[in-house]
């Protein structure tokens, strides 16, 4: 099935979930992520007044629907304070002091990638357009950009995607198709449809040899807990995806869903792809 939706512009992708009702800040409650989504306290902290990012601390606040921050005293009464300083946007972690602050590293180097790589060969040679439908903070669809696929993110968390778009701002890609909705219900509304969706849902505590670097997990952790539908996904994506549906796993992991076509073991993650025989392409 084909959703012909009209593609939003940047403002409306962007502000999907400033519409009413759709900005809880829904986060884990303990830093340890116990998969129960409660919710933690977060706020944004105003940059000097008259500097260049002001009006984006502004902006930021209100889309996230939290509180605007004056004074550095009053980031006490938070778990998790956002702010925009010279290197891009840094979240805080202030009653977890051993998780510091998260500023994403664009410049990774294991954003490098070939064709070569196991994602590119999970991802196949036929495919061009790929959605990354678990973006959170844009790692893997980094790797995606510089392999020159044409690539949509998706990320249903707000803070995770406030995050992701200045990952993806300050790496050169501003204006790229981002989501800020659950996938289960994105997928259905994109048009075109993808050659294929990929999926890389928190994995239950102890994700074994994770691909991301220790600080980004423990973040997303207490920021997203577990994805604990990740199945769902599974089902929507492959009702999406015109060649495969690619999900990564840690290496030792059984496969999200049983007997992947194929499989690629990389040095942290193993990629399984689902090869989809489908007579509906577009
Ligand atoms: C393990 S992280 C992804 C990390 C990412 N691949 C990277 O390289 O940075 C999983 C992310 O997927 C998001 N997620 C999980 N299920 C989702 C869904 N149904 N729709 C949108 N985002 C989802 C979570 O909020 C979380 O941020």
């Amino acid at each position: 099935m084909t959703h012909t939706a009209p593609r939003p512009t940047t403002e409306s992708r962007l502000n999907n979930a400033g519409q009413a009702g759709e900005t809880a800040v829904g986060m884990a409650n303990d830093s340890g992520g116990d998969g129960e989504r409660g919710r933690s306290r977060i706020a944004v902290q105003a940059d000097a007044p008259g500097s260049e990012s002001s009006d984006r601390s502004a902006a930021l606040a209100q889309r996230l629907e939290v509180p605007l921050l004056e004074v550095v005293t009053q980031e006490r009464d938070y778990d998790f304070v956002l702010q925009y300083t010279a290197c891009g946007l840094e979240v805080r972690a202030i009653h977890a002091p051993e998780m510091g602050v998260l500023l994403v590293d664009i410049n990774r180097k294991r954003w490098r990638i070939t064709r070569r790589d196991p994602l590119a060969k999970a991802v196949g040679r036929r495919a061009r357009r790929v959605v990354d439908a678990t973006a959170g903070f844009g790692g893997d669809t980094l790797l995606f950009l510089r392999m020159r696929f044409q690539v949509v993110a998706i990320e249903r968390s707000p803070v995770v995607a406030a995050v992701l778009r200045d990952v993806l701002s300050r790496a050169g890609y501003p204006d790229l198709e981002t989501y800020e909705r659950d996938s289960c219900d994105a997928l259905w509304s994109l048009h075109p449809r993808p050659d294929v969706v990929y999926l890389d849902p928190m994995y239950p505590r102890k994700r074994l040899g994770s691909a991301l670097p220790g600080k980004e997990l423990q973040f997303l952790r207490a920021l997203v807990g577990n994805d604990d539908d990740s199945q769902r996904l599974f089902t929507a994506a492959v009702r999406t995806a015109l060649q495969r549906v690619v999900v990564k796993r840690p290496l030792q992991a059984p496969p999200l869903v049983a007997n992947p076509t194929l499989s690629f073991a990389g040095k942290l993650a193993r990629y399984d792809a689902y090869l989809l025989n489908r007579c509906d392409r577009q």
